[in-house]
């Protein structure tokens, strides 16, 4: 999604914001755009495509100099991908620019508003609308500097907005708001770094003011302070910022998405570290100690999500009620939060998020709270907003995801939800030597992943036979199931051939029509309860002339005389199966995705975080 750099210091903010623009990249975006003020005023770049089109524009104008600076890349929603479309968007008045994520709702009938006073529009974005309006605001001879207009112009919007706005008038100055989208300001010795996501920070800042709803900063190279909309000052709340750069850097590997599949093993090993106790059967999360009681007497718990964490919270469905015994039930996100839903006495509503900032899941956690669910979020980022707002909840720990696809943040979510119904179980009705032997071989998935990303060579030969074809089935059954859709959106996402991922059961109901001679179909058949029933369901695609590709239990010799192709992985317990089985499916599409000779780690039209409806 649209990423946000902006600087105020004494060095250059050129170099300073195309760095910190190039460590958003990974989150998607289709232009970016640049400005800073100087001794000749404001001065704007901007260029549709790569923040490399950005630098080339740079040069072409031999550079924008200032050290005071902000900076953009964009995911279109309002207007299309155009150079004008791109921030930082400008008045015509004052030589105000601002950047801006997430979307202003009342654009529409403002913009009138301000076409009847005279005010000319050259985009069609609801962020020029913003600025217009804080330019129209703008007064300093009656008292109503860049700070105030801001403030005044944020309490006529609706909607979701990070901003930082600067303003040739006032050279020294910026300010930065935010309401519903991330912002963070990076404390340097004498200047600060204002971001969207904390890895445009910490190369240059290691402590960083985080801003509530409402709130606004206004920064000055001698310091800052930060109000409400209605002026209010407030007192700052200062984060330490436990990245490390390492993490976010590639090292030896050529992909993000590969870097990440291969942590997998170290990122479920941090997540596990000290919350099993097996002497005792007992998980221990911190997290959720002071709500254990209402966790054991509830009644229902509702997961929600979108993406990949749909898959993993459809898998906690399952171990939620297979283990904890507790009724459970996992919806999108975006559907819960419309559908009027029915929260009974004694709920518990779960969001899952990689990020913790997805739009639709933050609402349907909204909802659920306000019709009186105990909230609880299985979260990646720290401090991010989900997190902030949940009654309680349990961090992944597996560090931060880079690659559009995600990976290693799937496999956290099935651990964390894995460890949540064992900490709910144990404390119902499941045995310590049950729960314990669980949490051993919980324990053992890492040692089990290390295993299959040793076969990576296979599966990218295996890949390279079916790149060709065009659509391709995914089947699981049981836990299986959610981990089949996830390899076909793995497939989808990064190398855009059509996948559908259900059921092995629901195959016969109508896309049993699609296979013909060739299509590739991938089972997951490891061992387990419905290991008999699936490979029926493989006979009768073989039966159509469909290509098996089978996931399967080391060992079993009977799978090679009706698939294809196999790709075993170590015999595991089938609650825990799915962190095993998605690993080869991973890295199947990351190999597609590289013969088909796509950008693995900026795939077409997505974005990292979803933060807009
Ligand atoms: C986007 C990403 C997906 C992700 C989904 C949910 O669509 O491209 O990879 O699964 O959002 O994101 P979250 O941060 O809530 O897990």
């Amino acid at each position: 999604m649209c990423g946000i750099v902006a600087y105020i210091g004494n060095k250059p903010a050129q170099p300073l914001l195309i760095e910190g623009l190039k460590r958003l990249e990974y989150r998607g975006y289709d232009s970016a755009g640049l400005a800073a003020i100087n001794g000749n005023g404001l001065q704007i770049a901007k260029a549709v495509g790569r923040v490399a089109n950005l630098e080339a524009e740079l040069e072409t104008l031999g550079g924008i100099h200032g050290s005071i600076g902000i900076a953009h890349t964009r995911w279109a929603t309002h207007g299309g991908v155009t150079k004008e479309n791109a921030h930082p968007h400008r008045d015509h008045d004052h030589g105000i620019a601002l950047i801006h994520n997430g979307i202003i709702e009342n654009y529409a009938s403002l913009r009138k508003l301000l076409e009847e006073k005279g005010h000319q529009f050259d985009t069609e974005t609801d962020t020029e609308v913003l600025g217009m309006l804080i330019s129209h605001l703008y007064d300093p001879d009656n008292g109503v500097d860049l700070e105030k207009a801001v403030q005044a112009a944020l309490r006529e919007v609706r909607g979701a907005y990070a901003i930082a706005v600067i303003c040739e008038k006032e050279p020294d100055v910026m300010v930065c708001a935010r309401k519903g989208s991330p912002l963070l300001v990076g404390i340097g010795s004498g200047e600060y770094i204002v971001a969207s996501d904390p890895s445009a920070i910490i190369a240059h800042a290691s402590q960083a003011i985080t801003l509530d709803d409402y709130s606004v900063a206004r920064l000055t190279r001698d310091g800052f302070r930060t109000t409400t909309v209605d002026n209010v000052e407030l007192s700052p709340k200062v984060m330490q910022l436990e990245m490390d750069l390492e993490e976010i850097e590639l090292g030896s590997f050529e992909h993000y998405m590969l870097k990440e599949i291969y942590e997998q093993p170290e990122a479920l090993r941090r997540c596990l570290r000290g919350r099993l106790d097996e002497n005792e059967g007992k998980v221990v999360l911190g997290g959720l100690n002071a709500y254990a009681q209402e966790l054991v007497k509830s009644r229902r718990v509702i997961l929600t999500a979108q993406g990949t964490a749909l898959h993993s919270a459809m898998i906690g469905e399952y171990l939620l009620e297979d283990l904890a015994k507790i009724p459970a039930e996992c919806e999108y996100a975006s559907e819960f939060r419309y559908r009027n839903p029915l929260i009974e006495d004694r709920s518990v509503v779960v969001a899952v998020s990689q990020s913790g900032e997805t739009a639709d899941t933050l609402a349907a956690l909204h909802e659920a709270k306000d019709r009186g669910a105990l909230s609880l979020g299985v979260i990646n980022v720290v401090g991010s907003t989900i997190p902030r707002e949940t009654d309680a909840g349990v961090y992944l720990r597996v560090g931060p995801e880079i690659g559009v696809a995600s990976t290693k943040a799937f496999t956290g979510q099935v651990a964390v939800l894995t460890m949540i119904s064992l900490f709910m179980a144990r404390r119902r009705m499941m045995s310590p030597e049950a729960s314990a032997r669980l949490m051993a071989e919980l324990k053992r998935v890492p040692d089990m992943i290390e295993q299959v990303l040793t076969t990576d060579k296979r599966i990218a030969e295996i890949t390279a036979k079916y790149v060709h074809r065009d659509n391709w089935l995914f089947l699981g059954r049981g836990y299986n199931y959610p981990t089949a859709m996830e390899g076909a959106l793995k497939l989808k996402e990064i190398s855009y051939i059509h996948a559908e991922g259900m059921p092995a059961a629901e195959m016969k109901h109508g896309p049993i029509a699609l296979i013909d001679e060739g299509m590739p179909v991938v089972f997951i058949a490891n061992q387990g309860n419905q290991y008999d029933k699936v490979l029926s369901n493989i006979e009768e695609v073989r039966a159509r002339g469909g290509h098996v590709i089978a996931v399967a239990t080391e060992g079993d010799k009977q799978i090679e005389t009706l698939a294809e192709d196999v790709l075993y992985v170590p015999a595991v317990e089938e609650c825990l199966s799915p962190m095993v089985t998605v690993v080869p499916l991973q890295l199947l599409a990351y190999h597609a995705a590289l013969l088909r000779g796509h950008d693995v780690d900026k795939p077409r039209n997505l974005a990292k975080s979803v933060t807009v409806e």
